[in-house]
C-alpha cells in the first residue's frame, strides 16, 4: 500500500522506488535513439525531444505509482498539483538535451528527492555507459553500488575543472565566458560535457575535480549536489555562501579546492586577465 506523505517514509524505500524510476527513464531514452525522435525548439538553441517528454512521463508514473501524494517538479511539466507535502521529487528526465539530439552519447536522468526543504536522496542515471550514481542523506555515495568519493587534488595546477553555459549565453552579458576565459589559462584541463548532473556525480566520482555554472535550474542540481555532498564534496554559490538548488550559482568540488575556485570567479577583469 502506498505510504501517506505525512509519515516518515525509509530512505531505502524513497531510493529503490528512484532508482526504479532512473532505470526506466533510462531505457525510454535508450528506445527513442533506435526508434527516432521529434525535436522542437523551445527557443534558437533550446532544444526539447519527444524522448525529453516521454521520460518524464514515465519517471512521474513510477512516483505515483509509490507515492501518489508527492509533489514533483519536472523540467517539462512544472510542479504537479498535489496537496502540500513534506517530501518534492525534483526531475530532469533528460539533462544533456543537446548531446542526446546530436548523438553525442553524454545525458542521463536525474531524481532527487527533498523532505522538509532538504535534499535526502539524489540518483542520476546514464543509460549510454549503464552508470548509476546513487546516494541517502548520512549514508554515502554510490556508483554502481560500490562507494564514491572525491578526489584529493590540492591545487588548480593539477586540477580537471569542468563547467557549463546556459541558453541565453547570446543575449545575457553573464554568460560565463568571462569566468570560463580565466579558470582555462590556471587549471590542468577544462572541460564542457553539456549535462550539469553527470558533471555534478563526476565530481562526486573523482573524475573531475570542480565543477562551476552561472545558472542552473533545481532539476540540474537536485540529485547530483546530494551524491556529491555524500561523496564527500563541497558546494557554495559563488561567494562561499550556503548553496541552494532554487539559487542560479553553483560552485562544486572536492572542498579541498573550494575557496581557489571561489577566488578565481572573484577575480574582477584587469588588463592580461580577462
Ligand atoms: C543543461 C545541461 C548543461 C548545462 C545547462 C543545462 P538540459 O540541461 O545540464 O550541461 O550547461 O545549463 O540547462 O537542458 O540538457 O536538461
Ligand atoms: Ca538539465
Ligand atoms: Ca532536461
Amino acid at each position: 500500500m502506498p505510504l501517506s506523505s505525512s509519515q516518515d517514509i525509509p530512505l531505502d524505500e524513497l531510493l529503490s522506488v528512484a532508482t526504479a524510476a532512473a532505470r526506466q527513464a533510462g531505457a525510454v531514452l535508450t528506445e527513442c535513439t533506435r526508434t527516432g525522435f521529434r525535436i522542437e525548439h523551445k527557443q534558437l538553441i533550446n532544444l526539447v525531444t519527444d524522448a525529453d517528454h516521454q521520460a518524464e512521463q514515465c519517471i512521474i508514473d513510477v512516483i505515483h505509482k509509490a507515492f501518489p501524494t508527492h509533489p514533483v517538479l519536472a523540467e517539462e511539466r512544472g510542479l504537479t498539483e498535489q496537496p502540500p507535502s513534506r517530501y518534492k521529487w525534483v526531475i530532469d528526465p533528460l539533462d544533456g538535451t543537446t548531446n542526446f539530439a546530436h548523438g553525442f552519447p553524454a545525458y542521463c536522468v536525474s531524481i532527487g528527492v527533498e523532505c522538509d526543504g532538504q535534499g535526502i536522496i539524489g540518483v542520476v542515471y546514464d543509460p549510454t555507459r549503464n552508470e548509476l550514481f546513487t546516494a541517502q542523506i548520512g549514508q554515502g555515495a554510490r556508483l554502481n553500488g560500490m562507494p564514491i568519493t572525491v578526489s584529493s587534488a590540492d591545487h588548480l595546477d593539477r586540477a580537471l575543472l569542468v563547467t557549463g553555459f546556459g541558453y541565453d549565453i547570446r543575449e545575457n552579458p553573464n554568460n560565463n565566458l568571462n569566468h570560463f576565459a580565466r579558470f582555462a589559462l590556471k587549471v590542468q584541463g577544462l572541460r564542457r560535457t553539456g549535462t550539469a548532473a553527470l558533471d555534478l556525480c563526476y565530481v562526486a566520482a573523482g573524475r573531475f575535480d570542480g565543477f562551476w555554472e552561472v545558472k542552473l535550474n533545481p532539476w540540474d542540481m537536485a540529485a547530483g549536489v546530494v551524491i556529491l555532498l555524500e561523496a564527500g564534496g563541497k558546494v557554495s554559490d559563488f561567494t562561499g555562501r550556503s548553496h541552494s538548488i532554487y539559487g542560479q550559482e553553483l560552485v562544486a568540488s572536492n572542498g579541498i579546492l573550494h575557496q581557489s575556485m571561489l577566488d578565481v570567479l572573484r577575480e574582477e577583469a584587469t588588463p592580461g586577465n580577462v
